[in-house]
């Protein structure tokens, strides 16, 4: 199919934490499939080890189902780009071994892709945004980045526990019942809306950075005092952690200026804080775009768009040097392709 219509194609690994997905784009960022397999576990959090063999165990069916829905054959492929970081070591091995297995196999390049880099370029791909501040609030991050001199810039991010996992530990200690398919975010979310008493949380912020964890610990002492509303304390529990991320995305707004706020992560879904970065954005006569989740959330098709812009400059990773960094760094990585 390559050779009939000159298209180019570059197939995605996402394999950073609990999502094993598959994506597929052309060199012109149509995104042609973004199949994502979610592990859940059992019981608690994720195991990285059990999650990663969940990973290996779904690879094949999900590349297959990306081939058919991309309409394309393995052989069409020009590139293969894998999550090479950050992330948790297991499971980003995991994809790492499938990617190179299938590059050396398909005999094309591999291209390592910077997860946190990628979730910034599918949210200028698919909002149409060009140089935002974009704030990143998952089950693993929260990071609030903009790009300045050849990187994306931390300008703030957690010195402990991401907000996804603050919000998914509360509402696992405090016994709240999902919905069929619903996120615990959700689920805390959906309990906020009918909370009305603001009860007086920690407030970490320091400097730029933010903490949560001594936020979780007081809400979950709180809960087990059983003395409010669990309502109240959902209420309160997103009020409070939504506004420190609110601050510091408006101060880098405000420090750099920029025209645009892109919110992306698995809590970006979130309502209420969608309309507090609205806010921020308008006040700084800011553009808010938030990414549709399934974009949003960890996906293939991001680690193939983002393979391809670095292709395009010149970046391929060999075999000998697609070893996985788990703790690579969003401002470690040049993206020559931002001007
Ligand atoms: P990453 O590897 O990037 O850290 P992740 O594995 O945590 O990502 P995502 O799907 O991006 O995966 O994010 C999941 C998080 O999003 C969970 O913590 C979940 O509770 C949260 N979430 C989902 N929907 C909502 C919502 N409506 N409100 C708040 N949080 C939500
Ligand atoms: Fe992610």
């Amino acid at each position: 199919m390559k050779r009939k219509t000159g298209e180019s194609y570059c197939l995605g690994i996402e394999s950073t934490a609990d999502d094993f997905s598959v994506g597929i784009s052309t060199f012109s960022g149509k995104i042609l499939a973004n199949i994502i397999d979610v592990y859940i576990p059992p019981k608690g959090g994720i195991h990285p080890r059990e999650a990663a063999r969940h990973h290996a165990g779904v690879a094949s069916s999900v590349l297959e189902k990306a081939f058919k829905k991309a309409g394309i054959k393995p052989a069409d492929l020009s590139i293969l780009a894998f999550s090479q970081g950050p992330g948790l070591g297991p499971c980003l091995r995991t994809g790492a071994t499938v990617a190179r297995a299938l590059a050396s196999y398909l005999g094309i390049h591999l291209v390592g892709v910077n997860h946190c880099v990628a979730h910034i370029e599918i949210g200028k791909l698919e909002t149409g945004t060009e140089d935002p501040v974009t704030l990143y609030v998952s089950g693993g991050n929260t990071i609030v980045s903009a790009f300045d001199s050849g990187r994306y810039r931390v300008f703030g991010e957690t010195l402990d526990i991401a907000i996804g996992n603050c919000l998914d530990v509360f509402a696992r200690e405090a016994g709240l019942h999902q919905r069929v398919g619903e996120p615990f975010g959700a689920v805390v979310e959906r309990f906020a809306a009918n909370g009305k008493k603001l009860i007086s949380l920690p407030y970490t912020v320091k400097g730029m950075d933010m903490s949560f964890s001594g936020l979780l610990t007081a809400a979950i002492n709180l809960f087990k005092k059983g003395e409010h509303k669990l309502e109240d304390l959902c209420y309160s529990l997103q009020e409070t952690v939504f506004s420190m991320v609110t601050e510091v995305t408006e101060r880098a707004l405000a420090h750099t200026e920029k025209k645009e706020v892109l919110l992306t992560g698995g809590v970006a879904a979130n309502k209420r804080l969608q309309s507090m970065i609205k806010a921020i954005a308008e006040e700084h006569d800011a553009e808010f775009s938030v990414i549709p989740r399934e974009f949003a959330v960890d996906n293939g098709a991001m680690i193939a768009w983002t393979g391809i812009l670095a292709y395009k400059h010149g970046v391929v990773t060999p075999i000998e040097e697609s070893f996985v960094k788990s703790r690579w760094r969003l401002e470690e990585v040049e993206v020559p392709w931002v001007k």
